[in-house]
């Protein structure tokens, strides 16, 4: 493995949106570092987008000690990215039969200590390096609290404030840090029973991320239309907003 300028980790590149961010990024002449579980689908990935361009490696991102192991093999082969997309993400719904600790502790691991893992094994690296960019996958439900989201929103909305303090603390070593907030896109992680409306392809909020990322933009959110109807949502008062749920 040699090392080039133009090298970026994705983690959730076996599916969805992270695949898609791999293609647009071999697409553009970088050099991707895969990261996901399912060693299948990582290698399906290397056969399209070739070996040279794409170095796959399994990785259970919630698990420290897996991070801390990827991370050392990529150091000492000289392959030190210097762009990270942190996009793996579980989305397990919750039911309303009470609270599950479990759950919830499962989904902070991959969201976020399966973020943060990332950033503790490369921020001082890069730092001596003269800067990077950790990219976040958050999602536009961090905005307001959602039924069936407890768990999932606040991992992200955890995120969110991380990212922002992250940024303020390491923009003068260069270091930047962006959130993204993506509504609706068709990927596995999508489950609902009706389709909803402006929901965005995973290749389409792919190029859209790569787009806004490679121009620096802090703070990604589409589709627009969901992006206007969470700012409304965001303004309702909580008797107006509580009342949606009760009529359900
Ligand atoms: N789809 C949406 O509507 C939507 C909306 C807002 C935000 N998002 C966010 O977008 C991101 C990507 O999701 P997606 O929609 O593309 O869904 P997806 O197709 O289900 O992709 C999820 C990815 O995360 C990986 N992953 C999950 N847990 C992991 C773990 N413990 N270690 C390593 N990799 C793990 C999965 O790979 P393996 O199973 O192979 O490990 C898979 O590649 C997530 O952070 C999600 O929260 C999605």
């Amino acid at each position: 493995m040699k090392e080039t300028n133009k090298t970026c980790l994705i983690t959730g590149a076996s599916s969805g949106i992270g695949k898609y961010i791999a293609y647009e990024m071999v697409h553009r002449g970088w050099r991707v570092v895969a990261i996901a579980r399912r060693r299948n689908k990582l290698d399906e990935l290397t056969e399209v987008l070739g070996r040279d361009n794409l170095i796959p490696m399994v990785c259970d991102v919630s698990e420290f000690d897996q991070v801390k192991d990827v991370s050392t093999e990529l150091k000492n082969n000289n392959v030190c990215p210097t762009l990270f997309f942190l996009n793996a993400g579980d989305g397990t719904e919750e039911d309303d039969k009470g609270l599950d600790l479990e759950l919830h502790r499962k989904i902070f691991d991959t969201n976020y200590f399966g973020t943060v893992n990332w950033i503790n094994q490369w921020i001082v690296l890069l730092k001596e390096r003269g800067g990077g960019t950790f990219v976040a996958t958050s999602s536009i439900q961090s905005l307001r609290g959602m039924p069936g989201a407890a768990a999932y929103g606040a991992s992200k909305s955890a995120l969110n404030y991380c990212f922002e303090s992250m940024d303020a603390m390491y923009c003068k070593d260069n270091i930047r840090f962006l959130l993204v907030y993506p509504g609706p896109v068709d990927t596995a992680m999508l489950k609902t029973n009706r389709p909803l409306p402006c929901t965005w392809k995973p290749q389409e909020a792919a190029k859209y991320i790569v787009r806004k990322v490679l121009r620096g933009s802090t703070k990604i959110q589409f589709p627009l239309f969901w992006v206007l109807i969470m700012r409304i949502v965001k303004l309702l008062p909580n008797r107006l907003y509580l009342r949606v749920f009760r009529m359900k």
